[in-house]
């Protein structure tokens, strides 16, 4: 699987703070296997967080991992600008990751994480912090190389194989 990963964050890209979250999510993404093709930091502006998912998405990865961004402070515009590029949403995985995580924090209801799929590429939005890069990925890298695989076109008959015997 080819990964990349986003960070939007005004500090970082910057140069004032180090990028946990990135190295987070690079470390995590590599342990299952993917390969980080490409890695940019931007920031919290809605036309670079787009053109920067577009142009990774275009550019043939798999699947796109941003991190932060998603909240409700002012500068925040990573879902708005995955919602502007996708063409279609999966709105299942925010949800999982929400309710994997609200028993951790309540303030878990205040990101406004998306996901979706522009061409073959799957966009996650995750959170900013490192920590919460972490819980979040981890509800989402069981399912991965299968959403991929379906993407890609490849094991049409999920149901099917769910029910394989192992
Ligand atoms: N989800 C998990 N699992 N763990 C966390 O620590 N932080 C929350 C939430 N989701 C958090 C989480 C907080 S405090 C905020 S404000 C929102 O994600 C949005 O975070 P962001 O603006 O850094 O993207």
């Amino acid at each position: 699987m080819k990964a990349a990963i986003l960070t939007a964050s005004d500090r970082g890209a910057r140069g004032e703070r180090e990028d946990a979250s990135g190295r987070v999510l690079r470390e995590l993404l590599s342990a299952v296997g993917a390969e980080i093709v490409d890695y940019r930091i931007v920031p919290d502006e809605l036309d670079l967080v787009a053109g920067a998912l577009v142009a990774m998405a275009d550019g043939g990865v798999d699947l796109i991992c941003t991190t932060g961004g998603t909240g409700l402070g002012p500068r925040d515009v990573t879902p708005d600008a995955t919602l502007q590029v996708i063409q279609r949403r999966v709105p299942g995985i925010p949800e999982a990751i929400r309710a994997a995580s609200l028993p951790k924090t309540q303030r878990a209801m205040l990101s406004r994480a998306e996901a979706g799929v522009r061409g073959k590429t799957l966009i996650v939005n995750l959170p900013g912090s490192p920590n919460a890069v972490r819980e979040c990925l981890e509800v989402v890298l069981p399912v991965l190389s299968h959403a991929v695989e379906v993407l890609r076109g490849g094991q049409l008959d999920c149901a099917r194989d769910r029910e394989a015997p192992a």
